[in-house]
C-alpha cells in the first residue's frame, strides 16, 4: 500500500511537473478528460496493457474464433495479431531464409537451424551463437530480435529495416568492444514487460511478468480482456450476463476512444510523460490525432475508428480514406450542414489524406510514417511536434 501510494504520488507530482512545462514551454494543450495511460490502468476494471486478471481467465483467439469466426480469420491476417511471434514464425525470415549485417570486425547472421532461429556474431577467428527466443514487429517498419541469457532478455544489436529491406545496427545500436558486447544490449526488466506488454496478450497476469504463458500478438484479449467469464455465460445461453463480461470498446466516448487505442499507440499525456518531443513522436498516433483541429473543435471528436477497423488489416489506398473524412467535411465546393458540420476543402476533392496527412521519416528508421495530426500543410514549415 506504501508503496503504491509513493508511485502515484510521484505520478502526481510527474504530471504537475510535466503539466508547468507543457503550459509554460510548448502549446500541448490537453483537454479535460485526457489522461495518461498509467493513470487509466489504475483507475478501471480493464484497460489495455493492465496486468491484474489471473492467467486462467483468458481463453486465447481460437477460442473466441469457435463463435466470432468471421472476426477471428480477418484479425489473424493483421499486422497487430503478428506484433510479436516466436522467431521461427517470423514473416521476415521466412521471405529472406537468412540475414547477414557486416560492421568493422563484425559479421551478423540470423539463420533457422534445427527447429530454432540461431543468432551469431563472429569476428572471423571466433564467434558466439545463441538461439532467438522473441521477435518484435511485422517487419514493415522493422523487426527486432530478443535472446536470452541467465534469465534475461537482451536485444540483438542487428534489427530489420523495412524501409531498406535488409538488416542494419538496431536504434541507438552500434555493435561493442568484444563479441559478448557486440551480440547485443541488455534489456532492464521494466522495458522488457512494456515492449511484451504492447506486443502481446496476457504476458502480465496476477500482476506478474510471465513471458512463458504469453499468447503471441496483440489479440482479442489484449483490447477487450480476459474473455473466460463471456465464453462460459455464452456457452450456458445466458446472453445478458456474457455481453456484461466482456470489454466493448464501442461504449467508449470519442475521447476515452482515443485513448483506448492510445494505450499502445501513446496517448497525448504518455507523450508529454516521456518528454517526447520532436520527430520521433510521429510514431505515437494517438498523440498526434489529439492534437489535430478535427479531434479538438467538436464534442463528437475523430478517432481511430473513424479511419482503421482493429480487426482488418491497415488500407493502402488513400483514395479509400476519403469517404472518412468527407462524414464529416463538406464536399468542395459546399457549404457545411448538420451532418457535413466541418468545412469543405478550397483547394481538392479527393485524396485528402496525400495533403493533409504528410508521410514523415524517422532518422536510423528509414521509415515514412503517416503523420495523424491532420492539418494544412505549409511548404518549408518545420516539423510541428
Ligand atoms: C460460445 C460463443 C462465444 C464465444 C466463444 C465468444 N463469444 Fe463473444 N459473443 C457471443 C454472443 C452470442 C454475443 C452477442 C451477439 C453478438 O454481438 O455477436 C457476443 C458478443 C461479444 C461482444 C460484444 C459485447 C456487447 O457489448 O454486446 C464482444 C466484444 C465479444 N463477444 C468478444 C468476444 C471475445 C474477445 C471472445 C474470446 C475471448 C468471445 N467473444 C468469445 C458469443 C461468444
Ligand atoms: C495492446 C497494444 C495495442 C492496442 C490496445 C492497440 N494497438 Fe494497434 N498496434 C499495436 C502494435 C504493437 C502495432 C505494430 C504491429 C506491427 O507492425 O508489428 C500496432 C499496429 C497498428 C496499426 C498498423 C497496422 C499496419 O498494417 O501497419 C493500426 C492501423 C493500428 N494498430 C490501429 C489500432 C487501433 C485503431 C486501436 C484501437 C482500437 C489499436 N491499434 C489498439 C499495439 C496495439
Ligand atoms: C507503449 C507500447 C509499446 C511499447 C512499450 C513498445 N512498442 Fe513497439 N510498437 C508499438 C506500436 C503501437 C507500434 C506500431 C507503430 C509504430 O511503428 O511505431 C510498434 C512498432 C514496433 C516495431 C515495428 C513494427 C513493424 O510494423 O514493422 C518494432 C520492431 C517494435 N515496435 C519493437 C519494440 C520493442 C523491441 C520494444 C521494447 C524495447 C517495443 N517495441 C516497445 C507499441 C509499443
Ligand atoms: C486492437 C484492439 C482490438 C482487437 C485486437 C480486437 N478487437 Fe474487437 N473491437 C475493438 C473495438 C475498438 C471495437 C468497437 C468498434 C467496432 O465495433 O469495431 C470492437 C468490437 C468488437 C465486437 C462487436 C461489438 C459490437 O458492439 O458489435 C466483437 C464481437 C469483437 N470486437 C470481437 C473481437 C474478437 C473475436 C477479436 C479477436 C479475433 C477482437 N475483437 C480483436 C477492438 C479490438
Ligand atoms: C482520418 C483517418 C485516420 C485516422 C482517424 C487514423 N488513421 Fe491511422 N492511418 C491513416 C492513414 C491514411 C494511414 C496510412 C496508410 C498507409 O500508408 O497504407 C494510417 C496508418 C496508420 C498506422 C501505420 C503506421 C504509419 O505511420 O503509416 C498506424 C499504426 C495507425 N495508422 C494507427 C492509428 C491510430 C492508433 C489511430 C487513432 C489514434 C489512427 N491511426 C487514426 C488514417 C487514419
Ligand atoms: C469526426 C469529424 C471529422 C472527421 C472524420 C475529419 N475531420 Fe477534419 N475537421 C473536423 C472539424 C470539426 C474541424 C474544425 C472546424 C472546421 O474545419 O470546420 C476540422 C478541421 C480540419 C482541417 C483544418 C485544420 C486547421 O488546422 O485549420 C483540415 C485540413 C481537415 N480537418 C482535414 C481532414 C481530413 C483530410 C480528414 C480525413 C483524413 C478529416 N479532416 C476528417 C472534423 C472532422
Ligand atoms: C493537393 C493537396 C490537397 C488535397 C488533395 C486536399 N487538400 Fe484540403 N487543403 C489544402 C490546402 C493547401 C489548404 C489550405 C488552403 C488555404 O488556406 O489557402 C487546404 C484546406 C483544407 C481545409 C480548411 C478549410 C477551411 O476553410 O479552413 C479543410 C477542412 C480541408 N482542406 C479538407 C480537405 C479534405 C476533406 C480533402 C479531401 C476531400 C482535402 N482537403 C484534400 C490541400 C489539399
Amino acid at each position: 500500500m506504501l508503496i503504491k501510494l509513493r508511485g502515484t504520488a510521484r505520478r502526481r507530482l510527474g504530471l504537475f511537473v510535466a503539466m508547468w512545462l507543457a503550459v509554460s514551454c510548448k502549446s500541448w494543450a490537453q483537454l479535460p478528460g485526457m489522461m495518461a495511460t498509467p493513470d487509466r490502468v489504475q483507475s478501471r476494471a480493464w484497460w489495455p496493457t493492465t496486468g491484474t486478471p489471473g492467467r486462467e481467465e483468458y481463453v486465447g483467439p481460437a477460442v473466441c474464433g469457435e463463435c466470432h469466426s468471421a472476426r477471428a480469420a480477418l484479425q489473424k491476417s493483421t499486422a497487430m495479431a503478428r506484433a510479436a511471434t516466436a522467431p521461427t514464425d517470423s514473416d521476415v525470415l521466412r521471405v529472406y531464409g537468412r540475414l547477414s549485417f557486416h560492421s568493422g570486425n563484425y559479421t551478423y547472421t540470423i539463420e533457422p537451424k534445427d527447429g530454432t532461429v540461431l543468432y551469431s556474431v563472429s569476428d572471423g577467428g571466433h564467434s558466439l551463437s545463441v538461439p532467438l527466443s522473441w521477435e518484435f514487429g511485422v517487419g514493415k517498419v522493422g523487426q527486432a530480435y530478443f535472446f536470452e541469457q541467465d534469465g534475461t532478455f537482451y536485444e540483438s544489436s542487428v534489427s530489420f529495416f523495412g524501409g531498406l529491406q535488409k538488416p542494419g545496427f538496431a536504434l541507438g545500436s552500434e555493435g561493442g568492444l568484444n563479441l559478448g558486447e557486440a551480440l547485443g544490449r541488455r534489456i532492464e526488466p521494466p522495458e522488457g514487460r512494456a515492449c511484451f506488454g504492447c506486443h502481446t496478450t496476457a504476458s502480465t497476469t496476477s500482476n506478474q511478468f510471465r513471458p512463458d504463458l504469453l499468447i503471441p500478438g496483440v489479440t482479442c484479449e489484449a483490447c477487450h480482456g480476459p474473455g473466460a467469464k463471456h465464453v462460459a455465460a455464452m456457452k450456458a445461453g445466458k446472453v445478458e450476463e456474457g455481453a456484461k463480461s466482456i470489454f466493448n470498446p464501442a461504449q467508449l466516448n470519442s475521447l476515452d476512444q482515443v485513448e483506448f487505442c492510445g494505450a499502445c499507440h501513446r496517448t497525448l499525456w504518455d507523450t508529454i510523460l516521456q518528454n517526447g518531443g520532436g520527430v520521433f513522436n510521429v510514431r505515437f498516433q494517438a498523440y498526434r490525432l489529439e492534437r489535430s483541429a478535427c479531434f479538438r473543435n467538436r464534442q463528437d471528436r475523430i478517432t481511430c475508428l473513424n479511419c482503421h477497423d482493429p480487426h482488418k488489416p491497415l488500407m493502402s489506398d488513400m483514395a479509400a480514406y476519403d469517404p472518412h473524412c468527407l462524414n464529416c467535411h463538406a464536399s468542395h465546393g459546399l457549404k457545411t450542414t448538420s451532418e457535413h458540420p466541418a468545412h469543405a476543402c478550397p483547394v481538392a476533392s479527393s485524396n485528402c489524406v496525400s495533403c493533409h496527412m504528410p508521410k514523415v521519416e524517422i532518422p536510423g528508421i528509414y521509415f515514412k510514417f503517416t503523420d495523424h495530426w491532420i492539418r494544412i500543410v505549409r511548404k518549408g514549415q518545420p516539423y510541428p511536434d
